[in-house]
């Protein structure tokens, strides 16, 4: 951590208290507050977290007011026309861009773990066939630490980067076997000679009776959507996985607890929720009403897709998005898609709403993901296990970096307790 430089000065009952300020290389300092407890007995209060930073991280930054998102220093538009996922996953987990060898090495690794233990086939055939696919990642990866358990200790090195390469590589095996087991199909094995997107996208749609010719321009729109979600700094799955590692647990173990939290509607499963909302929308004409109820206090109902905690600008993700879809749906040959049409529509008739304009609610990566998604054969159902498995790699790099800080700790918040106070037990026959 970089040299405090300047303080902050706290009163309490008249009682003063020095805090040191920390600058980061971009973003608003920070105040550090570890002493504070021992010093004046008192905890700060910040339940979600909205003002707080719990780490310092070199991984990914994010400039809320600007829209601007860039990993390892690279702006997210520039690395979604210019790299393609592979790539990326080495920039999160290195630091830098690969050299064409480190890069070919760096794939040749991934490609050659691409296959899972064969008796993990058996778990799957444990579940109902009408699980959600997050039920069944959540329970596999999970379970990744009793097939991989030479990747396990954390303490060493190289089995954490061989748990690392596992997870990147495994990830689309898995999510397309919870698909193809949640359709009653059989599993169809990963192939070495196809890229990382044509391979996912082979293991879902291709069949024993009938092979999968990849689209090249598909696949790049399914690379593209990987890299769009590979990391996002300290989102609440991000946190999760750091907070569940603070603890030495495994990190299979740890990603599991990250996709769990990732399927929640506020987060990861906002783009099933999202192209959910959008056919239910229906046709433009009915936008008016969504809007209404969106506006509405008393009514929960929030317009999928939109709103970000930290972006209170375009989510720049969602302008690579909104074109993406725009490309598939023109190769597709499908030119008047309704759902397309509804997003496209209320979008604009939000952004002229003043209630989403005073409250900066933009669109946000889950807004038009879904779009691209459905066209490409995928049902609602597998929209949050591609976010998982994009997603990964943000996972690990996050958890590499903190399990190598020696300064980690065990996450461990405090409370306002506002329960009762000391009372006796009451016999039950005098209650
Ligand atoms: N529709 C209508 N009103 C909204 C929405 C929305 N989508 N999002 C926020 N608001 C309102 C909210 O009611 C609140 O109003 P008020 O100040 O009058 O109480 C204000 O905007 C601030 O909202 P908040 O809930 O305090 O903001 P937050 O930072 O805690 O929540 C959010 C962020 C993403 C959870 C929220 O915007 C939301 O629920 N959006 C819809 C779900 C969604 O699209 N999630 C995906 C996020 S991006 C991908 C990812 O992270 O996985």
């Amino acid at each position: 951590m970089a040299e405090s430089t300047k303080t902050a000065k706290l009163t309490i009952d008249g009682k003063d208290y020095d805090l040191p300020v920390y600058a980061g290389t971009s973003g608003p300092d920070v105040i550090d507050i570890r002493k504070l407890y021992g010093q004046a007995g008192v905890f700060t209060y910040d339940p979600g977290f909205t003002s707080t930073a719990s780490c310092d991280s070199t991984i990914t930054y994010i400039d809320g007011d600007r829209g601007q998102l860039l990993h390892r220093g690279y702006p997210i538009d520039q690395l979604a026309e210019k790299s393609h996922y592979l790539e990326v996953c080495y920039l999160l987990l290195y630091g830098e861009l690969p050299s064409p060898a480190q890069l070919e090495d760096f794939e040749s690794r991934v490609t050659n773990h691409t296959m899972i233990h064969e008796q993990m086939m058996y778990l799957f055939r444990g579940y109902r066939r009408d699980a959600h696919p997050m039920a069944i990642m959540v329970g596999v990866v999970g379970a990744m630490s009793a097939f991989y358990h030479d990747s396990t200790d954390i303490s060493d090195p190289w089995q954490r980067e061989v748990a690392s390469i596992r997870m990147v590589a495994k990830m689309p095996t898995i999510a397309a076997m919870a698909y193809k087991y949640s359709i009653g199909q059989p599993f169809v094995y990963p192939r070495n000679d196809l890229d990382y997107a044509s391979n996912f996208l082979r293991m879902c749609f291709a069949v024993p009776a009938a092979d999968y010719e990849v689209n090249p321009i598909l696949s790049r729109a399914m690379d593209r959507i990987f890299t769009l979600h590979a990391d996002h700094e300290q989102n609440a799955s991000t946190s999760t996985v750091r907070l569940a590692s603070s603890s030495g647990a495994n990190p299979f173990a740890c990603i599991a607890a990250g996709i769990a939290c990732l399927w929640g509607p506020a987060h990861g499963g906002a783009n099933q929720a999202c192209l959910e909302m959008l056919q239910e929308i229906g046709t433009p004409d009915r936008i008016p009403e969504f809007i209404a109820r969106a506006k509405d206090k008393d009514d929960p109902f929030r317009l999928m897709g939109f709103g970000h905690r930290v972006y209170k600008n375009f989510d720049p993700r969602a302008k690579v998005m909104k074109q993406s879809a725009d490309e598939v749906l023109d190769l597709l040959g499908i030119e008047d898609n309704p759902t397309l049409q509804v997003a496209k529509e209320l979008e604009k008739a939000a952004l002229a709403d003043p209630y989403f304009a005073d409250k900066k609610l933009f669109p946000n990566v889950d807004f038009y993901s879904g779009i691209i998604l459905e066209a490409m054969g995928f049902p609602t159902s597998m929209f949050t296990p591609i976010f998982a498995l994009s997603r990964t790699v943000g996972w690990i790099s996050q958890w590499k970096e903190m399990i190598s800080d020696p300064q980690l700790k065990i996450g461990r918040p405090r409370q306002l307790y506002h329960g009762e106070t000391l009372r006796d037990y009451v016999d039950i026959e005098n209650r």
